[in-house]
């Protein structure tokens, strides 16, 4: 299913209350909840582990798309499809056997993504593709919320589209997407949106009128 999907990052919710926070965004229309795990390794910033997921997994209706920006990854790939995670996705970066973490995401009965950093050509995937449910574009550098959009990703979205083909692969876009930045992507062929500051703003439960206003108008 390639039509346009929603998918608000808790890392801008209010953390005190992320379950209430996960069934305000998808009464809101949310179509997924993306999750943001960061270790303080392989990004600048810390948040939380399979425990989080695990405990948000009731308050998750839909589909739970959680972004590992964690260094070695594989030693969690386990913890993380117990937790509940729907998608899996991990960044090439992170560590030398890609290819292997995708067999093993497969193996567990979860969908393989890929996410790549705004400086990570796309060649890094050629391999991988077979593996691969979602390709993740991080349109900032990961690590926080409520960053700039980095415009020369656009072109590398259109270059992975034709890449991709017609494979069965979502393209997401991750990082500084409102509604002047979102309609450039989605030209460039993206079908997933990931927005966190955009849909939460300060960080409190997904106001109807600021969710409403800079999501569901693109
Ligand atoms: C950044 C995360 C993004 C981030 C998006 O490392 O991967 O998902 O939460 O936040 P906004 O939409 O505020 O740029
Ligand atoms: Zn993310």
């Amino acid at each position: 299913d390639r039509s346009l999907k929603i998918a608000p990052s808790i890392l801008s919710a209010d953390f005190a209350a992320m379950g209430a926070e996960c069934e305000a965004i998808e009464a809101q229309g949310a179509d997924w909840v993306h999750v943001d795990v960061m270790d303080g390794h392989f990004v600048p910033n810390l948040t939380f582990g399979p425990a989080m997921c695990a405990a948000l997994r009731p308050h998750i209706h839909t589909v739970m798309d959680v972004h590992l920006m964690i260094a070695p990854v594989d030693p969690f790939i386990e913890a993380f499809a117990k937790a509940g995670a729907d998608i899996i996705s991990v960044h090439p970066e992170a560590g030398p056997h890609t290819h292997r973490t995708l067999q093993t995401i497969r193996g567990l009965g979860k969908k393989a993504g890929l996410a790549l950093n705004p400086g990570t050509p796309l060649d890094v995937i050629e391999y991988l593709l077979d593996l691969t449910d979602l390709v993740c574009i991080m349109t900032v550098n990961p690590g926080f919320g409520g960053q700039k959009f980095i415009h020369s990703q656009i072109e590398k979205v259109r270059r992975l589209k034709r890449m991709i083909g017609d494979r069965p692969i979502h393209i997401e876009i991750d990082g500084g997407v409102t509604p002047e930045t979102a309609p450039l992507v989605v030209d460039a062929g993206a079908n997933v949106l990931v927005a966190g500051s955009a849909v939460f703003g300060g960080g409190s439960v997904g106001q109807p009128e600021v969710y409403g206003r800079n999501i569901r108008a693109i």
